[in-house]
């Protein structure tokens, strides 16, 4: 009753191809035209597996096989299948694989469980088009609420229902779930980071996530010609971004213990190379172990902010995402630990640097991670690669540990 590598690596090769940048990675937005294709996909690998298909609220995709005993929690397995600007092909997408793998698993081996088993796809668990991140899973646990849902847009100001709508997908549908319907979640992802690859282990089990936290600072000055305007009479809104966004690094290695620091996007308003730049919003993504360090971190940062405000310079910032550092289900690890000794897959345990949608459902449910190794530690880029033979592994994980699940329950 083994993990079949072929199937796997053919689900990912064919997902990759759902991307708004062929040859440059894989960019999926939520709710774009690739967004489409992978659900139907997706949907379509569900039906073959015998999975009665639903959809929520925000576009969620739930493949569930029910169980013999009625009205019990399902065990969840699965991950998001939206990616980051030019990312790789696993990110998420390989939980959602192994997800469906699972599923192709108990159609041929006839396995009728006793509690339902459910494979998931989120949509928006990286922010990329609406800002902030693990958008399905907190909109699913009731934690994203209506209003705020119905506030979000994209960057050219499309709201996120009439993305939806644009693909198809319903809104007014049930979007909250009740977590009494929910017996555990499993989710297995690649590391993207080093150490599994260095230390020649197969799997990592995972204790902790870190706290993360985004943050959104828009700062407005003033425009004006770049050539007639002497430099003491400028109200120029990328200096001071830059001012504050320079200072980041060597914040984040003062509180050290791993905190990180990061701004990935900013935009710069109306970027035409000879005006004075009017606006700018930039985005400043902060990450630590220990939540202390995460709400010391944004204290500072917003004191860095506070001191370039200035006469004609407005600065604000906005709170897309705060989540403190979680530990994953004790019990559920120990499993994990069990299954992959029993069968022989080197494992050790870890802690996240990266944010999962885990993280919001270990508020809810039991939850485990495993990760599996990445090439030269490299996530978020097109190189992004992890081998067939490790995603099998850690199917054959997560397929004895969803069945222990079901065991423990009925005993
Ligand atoms: C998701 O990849 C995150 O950690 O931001
Ligand atoms: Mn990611
Ligand atoms: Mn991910």
């Amino acid at each position: 009753m083994m993990a079949n590598q072929e199937r796997i690596e053919q689900h990912i090769e064919l997902l990759s191809r759902f991307t708004s940048t062929p040859g440059r990675g894989v960019t999926r937005l939520t709710y774009s035209k690739e967004d489409l294709q992978a659900r139907t996909y997706i949907k379509e690998k569900m039906i073959e597996y015998d999975l009665e298909v639903t959809e929520d609220g925000f576009g969620n995709i739930f493949g569930k096989l029910e169980g013999i005993l009625p009205d019990r929690p399902s065990v969840i397995v699965g991950s998001h299948f939206d990616s980051v600007p030019n990312g790789g092909a696993y990110d998420g997408t390989a939980g959602v694989v192994v997800g469906l793998e699972i599923a192709a698993l108990f159609k041929e081996n006839e396995i009728q469980p006793a509690y339902p088993l459910e494979i998931i796809a989120l949509v928006e668990e990286e922010g990329s088009r609406f800002g902030g991140g693990l958008m399905g899973s907190r909109g699913m646990m009731g934690i994203l609420s209506e209003e705020d849902f119905k506030e979000l847009a994209d960057k050219d100001g499309i709201l996120a229902e009439e993305a939806m709508l644009s693909i198809g997908l319903d809104p007014s549908k049930r979007k909250v779930r009740n977590p009494e319907t929910i017996r555990a979640f499993l989710e297995l992802h690649i590391e993207q980071g080093p150490i599994l690859e260095e230390k020649v282990i197969q799997v990592g089990i995972v204790e902790a996530i870190v706290g993360l936290t985004q943050l959104e600072v828009t700062v407005k000055g003033q425009a004006g010609h770049a050539g007639t305007t002497p430099m003491n009479r400028r109200s120029d809104a990328l200096v001071s971004a830059a001012q504050i966004i320079g200072d980041l690094p060597e914040l984040a290695t003062s509180i050290g213990e791993g905190a990180v620091i990061t701004t990935g996007r900013l935009n710069v308003y109306p970027n035409g190379a000879n005006v004075i730049p009017e606006k700018v919003n930039f985005t400043v993504d902060i990450r630590a172990g220990k939540e202390e360090h995460v709400l010391d971190a944004v204290r500072r940062t917003k004191e860095r902010i506070a001191a370039q405000q200035k006469k004609g310079i407005h600065i604000s910032v906005e709170e897309m995402l705060y989540i403190q550092p979680k530990f994953l289900d004790k019990n559920i690890r120990s499993i994990l630990k069990e299954t992959s000794d029993s069968l022989e897959i080197t494992n050790c345990n870890m802690q996240s640097g990266a944010g999962h949608d885990a993280m919001v459902l270990s508020d809810f449910t039991a939850c485990g991670m495993v990760f599996i190794p990445s090439k030269d530690g490299l996530s978020h880029c097109p190189e992004e690669w992890s081998d067939a033979s490790d995603l099998a592994a850690g199917t054959n994980i997560l397929f004895e540990t969803v069945r222990r699940l079901m065991e423990e329950e009925s005993s």
